[in-house]
């Protein structure tokens, strides 16, 4: 044996020795950390208990933190190598220690006489969850000591709740006469969470909502947690710090990963089943949108619009994992549609996908928003209309094969993505029944479109303040404003970068035949500048952008989607800063995240605001509605709180 041979070993040794010997990491850790953080790690007078901040870093981030600390508050630690390593391994051991609560087995008697045994997850004064054989049941004491299953009878099954995106509910308990008494059922708080875009998703009497790479199941009678999902936030992606739910399908529950992987997890136990790598997120990739199931499929889209990435969705069998098909939203060089894109940035065009897409079941076609353009503000390496950015697609789900396209704004330079739903209705149009996509734009015209071939029936303007185009052609091509491209000098346009709507969720009744959203009024300055070519890890946008001042309005609004006329809207006082959607319901009611962080409802009718409850919370999402246990709950996520809202029992 050569003398390197043996150090290796010997070094190798050392190293299994430092990181199994606990009493070494525990010595490092009381002499270090334990004075402020607790022997136990769970916190003192002086400091927070420290698994939080384990949890969210992996070692390199770990050992930075220890060796710099936190100024003002935790000071730096001159510990290196194997001892560094030892204490490190002790401390996530005290975290793992923390986490395992003890197992707790209880056998429950039912209504019914039979028994239930198993793993008691969590109970109230009313209620427990019980893992058994894998799965989780939920329960209610009913007299003494027997108990009886609940669940859902009308579930919230994906992002928008039915898969052609009207967030429409035809439950009735709450009506405009009743809605004054809502009152908040559950809050369940999300560690940390802060402006979560999320909606949650109700299961057979599960909820689940997200956070980046963390998934919570709840009660969604109690809003108890049931069992948390967690990995570690990637070092060095470039944009994901937001996850917008879960898509389920049979027993499993799909999240998008910050690394733009898509993990397949057990309903019951929040085990991991499957993780695909959808693209190489050191290429600039993320992922924030909740996932879309059709069929067996689960489809998944990708953020990456201020970074240079070439957009996609791809489809997922939900058994294996295995990838079906997937649809670039850049042509390749030499493809058709390519034509439209002159310069190097058909490379690096953007385009993403990260709103959650629509599904007909009866044409069988998913629709899908696309966003903006890359260089974001700075079109002079794209000349042309840049498909298929600014678009929403119509694919056949089998193939991924696309059907139509529309583009709202052609070679856009103001980074409005038409990532807002594609709201998918059946109703009468001049006489006759007709298949409408009805779409809020960013850039803030409102369209009609016939769905089964993508041909405009409307476009009308819904803004006051719009200066980028003077109008339409027939064909629904924006009639661009001179003047208006983004300049060194700044160009003053109007909507502003945050759109005249955006994401958040529009919603339709069809009794009233009107479409229901948020809208802004902001302009903003855009500024180019020379930034460079696309690098990894770096932004990709040729310029900025400012919010210009004086005009700030926030409306909540309603138009006659025949017309595309006003018919009431509603305005919140504000900054117009708040970006929550609504839901409608079949009693004629409209519940959204109002401007100033309440949960408010208005009259479908007449816009009259007729209940509210203050959050305090800016939103950045939209609500949703269930039934659990015979009950109606309206339920969102203000902030980092998940809000549960019924009627008095
Ligand atoms: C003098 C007291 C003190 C000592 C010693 C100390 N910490 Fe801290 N630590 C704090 C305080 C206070 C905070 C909370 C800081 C804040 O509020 O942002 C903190 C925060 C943390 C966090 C969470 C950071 C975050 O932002 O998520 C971790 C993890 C942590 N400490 C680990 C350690 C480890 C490991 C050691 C030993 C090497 C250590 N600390 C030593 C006071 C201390």
């Amino acid at each position: 044996m050569t003398l390197s041979v043996r150090i290796c070993i010997l070094s190798l040794a050392a190293y299994a020795l430092a990181a199994q010997d606990q009493t070494a990491g525990q010595r490092a850790y009381d002499s270090r950390c334990g004075r402020c953080h607790g022997g136990d790690g769970r916190g003192s007078d002086m400091a927070p208990s420290i698994f939080r901040g384990l949890g969210s870093r992996d070692d390199a981030q770990l050992a930075v933190l220890i060796r710099d600390g936190i100024p003002g508050k935790m000071p730096g630690s001159k510990v290196t190598g194997d001892e560094l390593t030892a204490l490190m391994a002790h401390a996530r051991l005290l975290r793992t220690r923390a986490r395992q609560r003890p197992v707790v087995r209880e056998t429950v008697e039912l209504t019914d006489g039979r028994k239930l045994e198993g793993e008691l997850l969590g109970q109230g004064f009313t209620d427990k969850q019980l893992r058994s054989n894998g799965q989780a049941y939920l329960l209610r004491r009913a007299t003494g000591n027997q108990y009886r299953e609940v669940t859902s009878s009308v579930d919230w099954p994906g992002y928008n709740g039915d898969p052609r995106g009207n967030r429409y509910t035809e439950m009735t308990q709450i009506t405009k006469a009743n809605v004054g008494g809502l009152t908040v059922k559950w809050v369940f708080p999300i560690p940390n969470g802060a402006r979560l875009q999320g909606t949650p998703v109700v299961v057979k009497g599960m909820m689940f909502v997200t956070d980046v790479n963390q998934c919570f199941a709840l009660d969604a009678g109690t809003g108890r947690q049931i069992w948390h999902w967690r990995r570690p936030i990637t070092p060095g992606t470039v944009g994901a710090s937001s996850n917008r739910g879960v898509a389920v399908i049979g027993d499993r529950v799909f999240i998008a990963t910050d690394h733009a992987h898509l993990v397949a997890l057990n309903r019951h136990t929040g085990e991991e089943i499957w993780d695909v790598e959808t693209a190489d997120y050191r290429q600039n990739y993320f992922a924030t949108g909740a996932p879309l199931a059709v069929g067996n499929l689960v489809l998944t889209g990708v953020g990456g619009g201020e970074h240079g990435t070439r957009g996609f969705v791809a489809a997922y069998d939900a058994q294996t994992g295995k990838e079906a098909w997937r649809f670039w939203t850049i042509p390749a060089r030499g493809e058709p549609g390519s034509e439209t894109w002159k310069g190097k940035d058909i490379d690096h065009g953007g385009a993403p996908t990260w709103l959650t897409g629509t599904y007909d079941p009866e044409l069988d076609t998913i629709y899908w928003p696309i966003g903006n353009p890359a260089k974001e503000y700075e079109g002079k390496d794209r000349e042309g209309d840049n498909l298929y950015s600014d678009c929403v697609v119509a694919l056949d789900p089998k193939t991924g094969k696309l059907k139509w396209h529309f583009q709202f704004t052609p070679h856009d330079l103001w980074d409005w993505d038409a990532t807002e739903t594609p709201l998918l209705v059946n109703a009468m149009w001049e006489g006759k029944p007709r298949k409408l996509l009805l779409h809020g734009n960013r850039n803030g015209f409102f369209y009609v479109l016939d769905r089964t071939n993508g041909k405009v029936l409307l476009v009308k303007q819904f803004v006051k303040k719009l200066t980028w185009a003077t109008g339409m052609t027939p064909e629904g091509r924006p009639i661009k404003a001179p003047n208006q491209e983004p300049s060194a000098k700044g160009t003053y346009v109007c909507p502003s970068q945050d759109g005249a709507s955006n994401f958040y969720s529009p919603s339709y009744i069809p009794s009233t035949g009107l479409f229901y959203f948020q809208a802004f009024e902001k302009c903003s300055v855009y500024t180019t500048r020379d930034q460079g070519d696309w690098a990894p890890g770096k932004a990709y946008l040729g310029g900025s952008q400012q919010t210009a001042p004086g005009i700030a309005e926030h409306y909540l609004k309603a138009l006659d989607i025949q017309t595309g006329k006003t018919v009431w809207e509603l305005p919140q006082p504000g900054p117009a800063q708040g970006w929550g959607g609504t839901i409608a319901t079949a009693t004629g009611l409209i519940f959204f995240g109002e401007e100033n962080g309440a949960m408010m409802a208005a009259d479908a009718t007449t816009g009259k605001p007729l209940w509210r409850f203050e959050t305090n919370q800016n939103w950045k999402s939209s609500p949703m509605a269930y039934m659990f246990d015979g009950k109606q709950f309206i339920a969102g996520i203000a902030g980092g709180n998940v809000l549960a809202f019924g009627l008095p029992d």
